[in-house]
């Protein structure tokens, strides 16, 4: 069994309000990383931002920033991301047919490489590969938007890569993306999730940084 650190809370900045982005960075400065979702309105439905909003964030906070990039041939793009300042770089491995060699390019820079997953693909083909990876996004709704409900089958595939990480004694973080909420983390922790992406739960409160310790505190007493 691998050494339990602290759960990781990582707010999206989808939810949070562009108009004053960096306030609302600093509201979450309790937080362990800072979620940032890209979205190319191709790989999925929607329209974000780019690399320089993720510069712009690296420049208001010292937190990791853990980008998520949900856009068509992530090949092409992530130095841009790594010039920003990521601290991980996770493509979804649906929008590329050599993960592996893209992880290898991340990590010679000296950033983390992550891979996601949208809930209808199966992990097993990914888990021989496991430790070319420093994080693994498992995907608990459809990509695209915030806001949507937890679909809690996708834990399965958390208790699957929780038993082969441990198994084989592997150090990759695995964080779970979507409808993570007070009602639902505690699920998701107990199934062997290290990582909490919440961003309406976090977000939509009056105090978010408040929601990151009540969201931490469930986390850690169901592990
Ligand atoms: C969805 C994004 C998520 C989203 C989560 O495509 O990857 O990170 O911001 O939002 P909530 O926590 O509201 O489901
Ligand atoms: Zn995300």
């Amino acid at each position: 069994m691998a050494e339990q650190r602290a759960p990781i809370i990582a707010p999206s900045i989808l939810a949070a309000d562009f108009t004053v982005l960096g306030k609302e960075v600093e509201a979450i400065a309790n937080a362990d990383w800072v979620h940032v979702d890209v979205m190319d309105g191709h790989f999925v439905p929607n329209l974000s931002f780019g690399a320089d909003i993720t510069k712009a964030v690296a420049r208001v906070t010292q937190l990791p920033l853990d980008v998520h990039l949900m856009i068509e041939n992530p090949q092409r793009w992530v130095d841009s991301y790594i010039e920003a300042g990521a601290s991980c770089v996770i493509f979804h491995i649906e929008a590329t047919d050599k993960p592996v060699e893209l992880a290898r390019h991340i990590r010679a820079q000296g950033v983390r490489a992550g891979f996601s997953l949208r809930p209808a693909t199966p992990i097993e083909p990914m888990l021989e590969h496991l430790g070319e990876f420093d994080e693994v996004l498992v995907m608990s709704v459809e990509p695209g938007f915030g806001g949507q409900s937890f679909m809690p089958e996708q834990l399965e595939k958390v208790r699957t890569l929780r038993s082969y990480i441990d198994a084989h004694n592997l150090d990759v973080t695995i964080e779970i993306d979507g409808g993570i909420s007070e009602d639902t983390i505690a699920q998701a922790a107990a199934a062997g999730c290290d990582a909490f992406v919440a961003g309406s739960a976090v977000y939509r409160d009056q105090d978010p940084g408040a929601a990151v310790d009540r969201l931490r505190n469930l986390a850690a007493s169901a592990r």
